[in-house]
């Protein structure tokens, strides 16, 4: 008899007793479903096929017939109010029938990913693998999130990879239960995403000349061109791709700093109005909107409406970090502004814009996140905070006004970050909320999502090397209960996971490579400026 393989299950479950005896899945396993999830009893049957080579029959549960083996998915509403919550589901198997359990469908995707982790890696091959028996041990396991914000961002302003690579990752994310992927689709360097009123956002802010190479102080380019974005059509397509996999798209557009691409495509809406290139360099730039004209609010609003009418999670990004308010000081509609609103700074003049843009979106009901930069104690009703650097004090205060955060700390949860820089063990260590927060706050702590920034990831390769294993660690921390997090255990499983990776063929950094560099760690903070390059 095969033994059965030991369960390793990333992130690890709140409750799981494992009990003697096996599921053996053959071709005469059968899935039963409610009528409201046959699409997902599809979507585990079609998960299953290319491995196994079992064309498993899918049939309605009052069709049930004979006594062979089957996985049985069911929606059982005990549970809504109860520790299951939103996303959480119950799997128990026999060796007769593998029964799969949740208050709402989510929680049933969530099953089938956790059931895809049950089964041995080789479930991964996409073409038929002799010679195994695909067993289960029978077990009991209950499971829900610790947070209900688990997320990943991709910038694609800096690097464009396209939509294969996106529904890649979205693939990815999915299986470790992440439900959330924050596009971060504008900045200084590229537009990304066509809004039909400004064409030239796109004919022009989604294509520079060339990409700064070398690292942060580097005069180097490459002297290629790069360029992309994506039509609102294919927009959508991504957007359902993540609506099957229960994944909700965050898009950022970036104002009223980082916005250097929109300025190229339409000069009239900074304070200076001269011709601008899209940047070809990295770091803060001095040009940003103009918060004095009013032709900046139309533009905005004109851009957010198609945002908001094109992506229906109703939470729109609208950035706010490092914005140099050198040319609001010069310019002349910039300190007209200032002056009649009474405002008695740039930091307020910031503040200003924001509320506006706040305003308006509230006509539409869409919540608002904004990076932790765009804090101010005169911001307009509560919009998410998302914590990256510096000023956790603020953060703190507003969290104890009522105000929710998502923590991306730049030292624990940056993907573009070199591994000297955080290497794995830092990355898992890390805890969203904050220290000494009373706990009756803590519910404002919506979770923790992990940016994968985009300047020195021109390719896939790159991109899978910088995000993982160390997406891995932060999809555990933000699903599995904080007593039951282990290292040691973590890595353990982390390895047989790693096999699953192998499979898909996944460029992840090796266990030797996520220890960092042993001369570059101890020059830490430096290995920031440098050009990342690993995983090539
Ligand atoms: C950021 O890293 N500029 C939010
Ligand atoms: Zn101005």
């Amino acid at each position: 008899m095969s033994s059965i393989q030991n369960i390793n299950i990333i992130p690890e479950p709140v409750l799981l007793n494992i009990s003697s005896g096996k599921f053996i899945l053959t071709e005469g396993t059968r899935i039963y479903s409610d009528q409201e999830l046959l699409k997902l009893s599809e979507c585990l049957k079609t998960l299953l096929l290319p491995a196994t080579g079992f064309n498993l029959i899918v049939k309605e549960t009052k069709e049930k017939i004979g006594n062979g083996t089957s996985i049985n998915l069911k929606l059982t509403d005990t549970d809504r109010k109860g520790e299951l919550g939103f996303e959480g589901y119950n799997v128990e198997v026999s060796s007769k029938d593998i029964n799969i359990t949740a208050p709402y469908p989510v929680g049933i995707f969530y099953a089938i990913q956790t059931l895809r982790q049950l089964l041995p890696p080789d479930i991964e091959n996409c073409s038929r693998v002799e010679e195994i028996e695909w067993q289960i041990p029978c077990l009991k396991l209950k499971d829900f999130p610790r947070f209900s914000w688990r997320g990943y961002m991709l910038d694609e302003a800096r690097h464009f990879h396209g939509k294969k690579i996106v529904k890649k990752m979205l693939d990815l994310i999915a299986l470790l239960k992440l439900n959330t992927f924050h596009w971060h689709l504008t900045d200084d360097q590229g537009w990304r995403v066509e809004i039909k009123k400004y064409p030239k956002l796109t004919k022009i802010g989604s294509k520079r000349e060339e990409t700064q190479v070398g690292g942060l102080f580097s005069k180097k380019r490459d002297g290629i061109p790069h360029s992309g974005y994506y039509t609102q059509e294919d927009i959508q397509d991504i957007i359902d791709y993540a609506g099957d996999r229960f994944i909700k798209i965050v898009p950022e557009i970036d104002m009223p700093g980082h916005t250097r691409a929109a300025l190229a495509s339409y000069p009239n809406l900074s304070c200076k109005g001269y011709p601008f290139r899209v940047s070809t360099h990295w770091g803060f730039h001095k040009d940003v909107m103009c918060v004095g004209k009013e032709e900046v609010f139309e533009f905005i609003q004109n851009v957010l409406k198609e945002i908001v009418d094109l992506f229906p999670s109703n939470i729109v990004h609208i950035g706010g970090d490092e914005v140099l308010k050198e040319r609001w000081k010069k310019c002349p509609d910039c300190q007209l502004r200032l002056e009649k609103e009474g405002l008695k700074n740039e930091k307020e003049l910031q503040t200003y814009f924001t509320n506006r843009i706040i305003a308006f979106l509230n006509n539409y009901k869409q919540k608002i996140v904004i990076w932790n930069d765009a804090l101010n104690k005169n911001l307009d009703g509560k919009p998410i905070c998302q914590y990256w650097l510096r000023r956790m004090k603020e953060v703190r205060e507003y969290l104890k006004k009522g105000g929710d955060v998502i923590m991306s700390d730049f030292k624990f949860t940056y993907l573009d970050h070199a591994y000297s820089f955080t290497p794995l063990n830092l990355a898992y260590k890390f805890e969203p909320i904050p220290k000494k927060l009373e706990k009756k706050y803590h519910k404002h702590v919506l979770g923790l999502e992990a940016p994968m920034w985009g300047e020195y990831i021109p390719n896939i390769k790159r991109l899978e090397w910088q995000t993982f294993p160390r997406l891995i660690a932060f999809a555990e921390i933000g699903w599995t209960p904080k007593l039951k997090k282990n290292f040691n255990s973590f890595q353990e499983r982390l390895n047989i996971f790693l096999k699953r990776f192998d499979i898909i063929g996944i460029n992840y950094a090796n266990l030797r490579e996520v220890k960092g560099n042993v001369l570059k760690r101890s020059f830490k903070v430096f290995t920031l400026f440098i050009e990342q390059s690993g995983g090539i």
